[in-house]
């Protein structure tokens, strides 16, 4: 399990621990734990999806969709504070039907907002004092594995800043309005974004103080300037978007266990 360094001042340790990976850290360059705030965004509404109730609640091989989520960040030795993000429509029924599970698994709940952004913006108003670093995952992601949230977060550790990510596979082409294809667009370059996206405290504070919209936070951050690693994430960190999603999700779950 990877502890992560506390961002410095300057920045001039991160820089060095980029440049020397292999080099064992020193006590004083690592939290000896606790480092991280999890936001996990749970306050859509699943539009696409088109259940009457959000998603998230959907059962999935035995427990709710976003259950399994929380229980991938709960009991980490790195993660201080996790911060579900609630819409207020789903108030009610989370603390009625969770209340006990959340307080068990020492998860504070925030209100969420009209869009994602909004919703992680609210959780940040939260963060523990303790955070050095902020992992904002989607709560509908619930097949992340902990050694992909291990490496995550190891990387963000060195960089500052570093997300999940896939290589996109298949042939890729721009089309235009009538639906006439317009060229095929390399793809040796291309990755598909996933979460957790992992970052130093300040600067996802500073990419969100502008009040920008995006649909994942490392745009935001990247627009500050900084430069953001993806690591090699996996096809079976899926997002449930679609009733379909959730068949594979069941599937990948039943070859987990
Ligand atoms: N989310 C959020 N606050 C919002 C919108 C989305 O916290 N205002 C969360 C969702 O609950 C989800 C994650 O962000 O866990 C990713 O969003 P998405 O898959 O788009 O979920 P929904 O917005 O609920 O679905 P849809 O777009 O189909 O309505
Ligand atoms: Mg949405």
């Amino acid at each position: 399990m990877p502890s992560l360094p506390l961002p410095s001042a300057t920045g001039n340790r991160q820089l060095a621990i980029e440049n020397d990976k292999n080099r064992p850290s020193s006590p004083d360059e690592r939290l000896p734990s606790a480092a991280v705030s999890v936001i996990l965004p749970a306050a859509g509404s699943g539009t696409r999806f088109g259940a009457p109730a959000n998603k998230i609640f959907q059962p999935l091989a035995g427990k709710e969709v976003f259950l399994w989520t929380l229980e991938r960040f709960a009991g980490r030795p790195d993660v201080c504070q996790i911060l579900l993000v609630v819409s207020p429509a789903d108030a009610e029924t989370m603390a009625r039907r969770y209340g006990p599970a959340l307080a068990a698994m020492n998860v504070t709940c925030v209100e969420g907002g009209p869009t994602r952004s909004d919703s992680v913006r609210n959780a940040l108003a939260q963060l523990s004092a303790a955070a050095g670093f902020v992992c904002v995952h989607d709560a509908v992601r619930p097949c992340v594995r902990g050694e992909l949230i291990d490496a995550v977060f190891a990387r963000a550790a060195r960089t500052g800043a570093a997300i999940l990510a896939e290589p996109v596979a298949p042939t890729i082409k721009e089309v235009d309005p009538s639906g006439r294809i317009l060229r095929t667009v390399p793809r040796e370059a291309l990755w598909a974004a996933q979460t957790p996206q992992v970052f130093r405290r300040d600067w996802l504070l500073a990419a969100y103080a502008a009040g920008a919209q995006a649909t994942d936070d490392a745009q935001l951050v990247q627009a500050l300037g900084h430069d953001v690693f993806v690591v090699p994430g996996e096809p079976r960190n899926i997002k449930i978007t679609t009733p379909g999603d959730l068949v594979m999700a069941e599937a990948i779950l039943s070859h987990q266990a």
